[in-house]
């Protein structure tokens, strides 16, 4: 099991990075696939065609909230890790062909954080368990690292946007990532769609931080994002496609 977080400033081509990966995942057989919208916005379903409210899927700070808050833990003699799991398969988890996907929502009980907290990481650890990649889809900034969704991670990806405020949000993501103790083996630099060449070599060296490549600009892409249509069925020969997928490769060793 190896979990994947794609991170970076607002509108950096995460979202369309990360559907595009679990195309190159789904079709070279890297499943069982989970993908995870941690973005409170919750356009990963969307862009990979699953829409969770047709599909009577709650996302999972609804489940939290309507298990420990509503109802006041009246379930005698369940634990509580245990309550929320079987809530998360059964009415939580989209389980479709070639992937499954949940969303974590935006409805966070503020004050009422420890009992949840720990109950959904027990809960989350024995569901994600199942995969063979977890990729999860962040929002943009960093005050979502606070929530910890995933602690033990294989690989990070920073999305950069073109501007000089990219390269200083990839130093303090790297750096509140190892102050709030989440774990990972791998960080690597991405250049975001919006860089018309690949991002000047000595700003770079200077992160010290592996750079993967560039994601390429492609109105295909951004027409297909825009007409909602699921970015799984991005033709293969499409620019942007072909440039995650030369990306996803080198991470999983197979260029
Ligand atoms: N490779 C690409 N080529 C052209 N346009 C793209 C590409 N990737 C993303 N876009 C466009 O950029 C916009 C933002 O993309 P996306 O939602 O993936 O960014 P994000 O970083 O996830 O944003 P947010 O921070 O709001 O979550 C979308 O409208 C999409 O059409
Ligand atoms: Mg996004």
């Amino acid at each position: 099991m190896k979990t994947f977080v794609t991170m970076g400033r607002g509108g950096t081509g995460k979202t369309t990075f990360v559907a595009l990966m679990a195309k190159y995942l789904v079709e070279h057989g890297e499943t069982p696939l989970l993908l995870v919208d941690a973005d409170p916005d919750q356009n990963l379903a969307e862009l990979v065609g699953v829409d969770l409210e047709t599909a009577g899927k709650k996302t999972i700070a609804e489940l939290l909230s309507e298990t420990f808050i509503q109802q006041g833990g009246t379930m005698v003699g369940i634990p509580p890790s245990r309550r929320i799991e079987n809530r998360i398969w059964q009415e939580g988890l989209y389980e479709g062909e070639s992937f499954d996907l949940f969303s974590v929502g935006t409805k966070w009980v503020e004050g009422c954080y420890c009992l949840p907290d720990a109950a959904l990481k027990n809960a989350l650890a024995s569901i994600t368990r199942q995969y063979r990649y977890i990729l999860i889809d962040s929002p943009g900034g960093l005050e979502h690292l606070n929530r910890k969704i995933a602690s033990d991670v294989d690989t990070i990806f920073d999305i950069m946007g073109p501007s000089s405020k990219s390269f200083a949000h990839v130093k303090r993501a790297h750096r509140v990532i190892n102050e709030v103790g989440i774990r990972f083996n791998r960080f690597f630099v991405v250049g975001g769609y919006g860089f018309d060449a690949d991002p000047d070599p000595s700003s770079l060296s200077a992160l010290g931080l592996p750079y993967l490549g560039k994601i390429a600009a492609d109105p295909e892409v951004a027409r297909m994002v825009l007409q909602g249509k699921n970015l799984l069925d991005t033709p293969a020969d499409s620019a942007a496609y072909r440039s995650v997928a030369g990306i996803v490769g080198k991470v999983l060793g197979k260029e």
